[in-house]
């Protein structure tokens, strides 16, 4: 489960990876996953995105600052999602939105995160 929980949180991730370029180099993957756990139960079915999973999301928004650590953390979600089964990308691609957060770049497997701005 927990490796689900890593996949499914990374792929919202990318979305805010995409939008918001991270402002620290030192933002891993771990932190990543950590701050966009609470989406996991959404993008995997779930009816309601957790008030938590919106904090992460935003605080990660707001740590993006850089290309570079942008299309770090992108290729991080890549690699975590693509393991992940039962990740609804439909659901995953609109949380920034729901949770208020506009990303310029489109959450979706094929995302190539070299051409991340
Ligand atoms: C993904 O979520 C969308 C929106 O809730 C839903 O319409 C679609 O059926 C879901 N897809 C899967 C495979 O669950």
């Amino acid at each position: 489960m927990a490796s689900a929980f890593i996949k499914a949180t990374c792929f919202v991730l990318i979305a805010v990876a995409l939008v918001a370029p991270l402002a620290d180099a030192a933002i891993t993957c771990g932190t990543v996953v950590n701050s966009l756990r609470p989406c996991l139960s959404y993008v995997q079915g779930g009816s309601s995105v957790p008030p938590t999973c919106c904090s992460g999301i935003k605080s990660l928004y707001a740590a993006a600052k850089t290309k570079a650590d942008r299309q770090g953390v992108c290729g991080c979600l890549k690699t975590l999602a693509a393991s992940f089964k039962g990740i609804n990308y439909s659901k995953a691609a609109g949380l920034p939105g729901k949770c208020g957060v506009s990303i310029a770049y489109k959450i979706d497997p094929s995302t190539d995160c070299s051409k991340v701005q």
